[in-house]
């Protein structure tokens, strides 16, 4: 049988599979930040990657109008798929709370390390993904360069600041030269 991460990654791919938007990059630098941040950090590994690769599975899934609340559905879910594959009730607790936790929905906050971790790697996955975001205003959203410029800037702030100090020594470098293609004065 296969070992329960790699379940939820060939799952999650599958949801991936012919999306009009990178996804699958998205989700594969969200899990590699992830990663790393928890290793750094002596936070659980898997509990980390499990929910890197679960976070966004409602908004791959779902059209726009369901993303709102794509963290508690999807931290909902996970719990009901974690639970059928026989992974252990206080990992999934935990799992839960990083998927529940991860966006910028203030009425979840992260609790634990490993929910800061996937709300982090979530943020910082955006500086290794920067053509995507403006595919997203440029193509999928056909913006004009001043809005879509607008939303870029504020985006990558939004970004930067939910990033943890452990996770900013790693993406200043790609922070700082998005913010010279935006024309941001630092
Ligand atoms: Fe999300
Ligand atoms: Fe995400």
């Amino acid at each position: 049988m296969q070992g329960i991460v790699q379940q939820v990654r060939l799952f999650i791919f599958s949801l991936c599979e012919g999306k009009d938007w990178d996804w699958k990059g998205h989700i594969e630098s969200v899990v590699k930040y992830s990663k790393i941040l928890a290793k750094k950090l002596h936070a659980d590994e898997e509990v980390c990657e499990i929910s890197a690769w679960l976070h966004d599975t409602v908004k791959v899934r779902d059209p726009e109008e369901a993303w709102p609340t794509h963290h508690i559905i999807g931290a909902r879910e996970a719990e009901m798929m974690l639970r059928k594959l026989g992974y252990p009730e206080e990992k999934i607790k935990m799992v839960h709370h990083c998927i529940l936790t991860h966006s910028s929905d203030k009425t979840y906050m992260p609790e634990t390390l490993e929910a800061r971790i996937t709300a982090s790697a979530d943020a910082m996955a955006h500086f290794d993904n920067f053509l995507a975001l403006a595919h997203a205003m440029f193509g999928l959203e056909n913006k004009n360069v001043p809005d879509a410029r607008d939303w870029l800037v504020k985006k990558i702030e939004k970004c930067w600041n939910k990033t943890m100090p452990e996770g900013k020594e790693m993406v200043k470098d790609k922070y700082e030269a998005i913010k010279v293609v935006l024309g941001v004065d630092s």
